[in-house]
């Protein structure tokens, strides 16, 4: 399968998706919604939305509707976590996705409240009335959504990320880090899509286990690109770890054992796909790019 192709198609389809479902602006707020728009539909690779899709496909049901409404909202709270992880307060970093962050393009307090806005519109979409038959798997998507983004996902792992600044870390600390504020957030559209596509639950703890070891796979490599990277390809800035003092893996492990690391977690949840045999090979090649990727 040639990955790449696979995942510009995808990248078109969802950024058209994502182009309607911001609401049309109104008068005094038209503000907030130029920045929603700025922060959302400006670049990104679309990887969660991606990861939905796949499994819906990969489970060959569900219905259409939802899968497209759950695939923007998962890529609304990602972007929403963008906007506020670049404030001042946060990492305070001047460019994501090749542009000004948006507390840099807008103001700080519009940054703020565009990333609010996202989150909720995360919820308006993953909550539209639907069929009295897709009512239980849209109820069970978007609470296995909730807990990934919240306090135990990746609010928590932001929160322990902000106060291990500074400290002196271990690889529990640097892991439960990454599992929560990245991982959690990998894993939910591979388990919301899951949900809507009817998967069993033995099934649905496979992916769920596959999703969280890629997705460790994929804050390891976000922190060797900040090392080992470069800014114009990344389409952030390179070096903003080492300036806030950020618990880091390679800083806890070393980089040799941090790539490989990563490479053994890819490996592990490749196992996990071997029941689903070739209608696997779009989450196959998807976590196989998670290591090699450049930005
Ligand atoms: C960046 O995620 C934040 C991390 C969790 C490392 P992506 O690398 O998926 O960012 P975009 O969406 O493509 O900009
Ligand atoms: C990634 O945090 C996780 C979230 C944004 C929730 P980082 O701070 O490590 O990611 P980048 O490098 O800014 O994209
Ligand atoms: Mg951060
Ligand atoms: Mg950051």
């Amino acid at each position: 399968m040639d990955i790449q192709a696979y995942l510009s198609d995808k990248k078109r389809e969802i950024d058209g998706w994502l182009s309607e479902c911001i609401p049309e602006p109104e008068g005094l707020s038209r503000r907030l919604f130029d920045a929603m728009r700025y922060s959302l539909l400006g670049g990104g690779k679309r990887l969660r939305p991606i990861l939905l899709l796949s499994t819906a496909e990969l489970l060959s049901n569900g219905d259409g509707r939802l899968i497209r409404d759950f695939a923007c909202a998962i890529e609304c709270i990602h972007t929403y976590s963008l906007i506020h992880d670049d404030l001042p307060a946060m990492d305070d970093d001047d460019i994501r996705r090749g542009h000004p962050t948006c507390h840099k393009k807008f103001s700080e307090d519009i940054a703020i409240l565009a990333g609010d806005a996202l989150l909720t519109l995360a919820f308006e979409l993953m909550s539209r009335p639907t069929a009295p038959e897709n009512a239980a798997p849209q109820m069970r998507a978007l609470h296995e959504v909730a807990v990934r983004a919240g306090c135990l996902g990746m609010v928590g792992g932001q929160t322990a990320d902000v106060l291990s600044e500074n400290c002196d870390s271990s690889e529990e600390v640097v892991r439960f880090i990454h599992s929560r504020k990245t991982a959690a957030l990998i894993s939910a559209p591979i388990v919301a899509g899951a949900v809507l596509a009817g998967a069993s639950n033995s099934d649905l703890e496979t992916l769920s286990i596959f999703g969280q070891r890629i997705g460790l796979a994929f804050q390891i490599i976000d922190d060797l690109l900040e090392i080992e990277g470069d800014a114009r390809t990344l389409g952030k800035s390179v070096g903003s770890d080492t300036k806030n003092n950020k618990v880091t893996y390679p800083g806890v492990v070393g980089r040799g054992r941090a790539r490989l690391d990563a490479q053994k977690s890819v490996e592990e949840a490749l196992g996990y796909l071997a029941p689903f045999g070739q209608r696997a090979d779009a989450l196959h090649g998807i976590a196989k790019f998670f290591i090699d990727r450049v930005n």
